[in-house]
């Protein structure tokens, strides 16, 4: 499994060629899917007005392609602009179910200048997967791609 400073990176080096944040989205969702094999589902939600809408993903698809703010895990961070981690996805009220298969989930707003573009939600087969080097993974690569997303999309 690569770690977590070579992914951000790497995650850099696309930044710096991929022609535009769709792209480099959809290279970063599937790169990361690859080099951390707990990670059975990346995707991107972009904010549009109060609705989460799925962007670029890497796993099987998703009932969820739109999401109120006011709802699932999604929504709640979307909302506080804080990382969320759930250890046990069945245990949280919150919680929309992408895949009967998921045990743990992550997910961490896109932020730039205080304002809410999106969020990396990743989804995991595995109870508990996320620990602190994950935050700190997709906290620095929710920065990256930040700089590249337009605001007000
Ligand atoms: N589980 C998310 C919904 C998105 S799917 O995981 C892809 C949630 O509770 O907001």
């Amino acid at each position: 499994m690569s770690n977590p400073a070579s992914l951000v990176e790497q995650v850099r080096e696309l930044r710096a060629h991929a022609a535009d944040a769709t792209n480099l989205m959809r290279q970063t969702v599937e790169m990361l899917r690859r080099e951390r094999p707990h990670y059975n589902w990346v995707g991107v939600y972009l904010l549009e007005g109060e609705t989460l809408v799925l962007g670029p993903y890497a796993g099987k698809p998703t009932p969820h392609t739109r999401i109120p703010l006011n709802q699932g895990i999604c929504g709640a961070a979307a909302t506080t602009g804080k990382t969320i981690v759930v250890d046990d996805v069945n245990s949280d009220p919150r919680y929309l179910a992408c895949s009967l298969e998921t045990r743990s989930e992550i997910v961490v707003p896109i932020e730039r200048a205080g304002k809410i573009l999106g969020e990396i939600d990743v989804d995991s087969d595995t109870p508990a997967a996320f620990t602190d080097d994950d935050r700190v993974l997709l906290e620095a690569v929710a920065e990256i791609l930040a700089g590249k997303l337009e605001i007000g999309n």
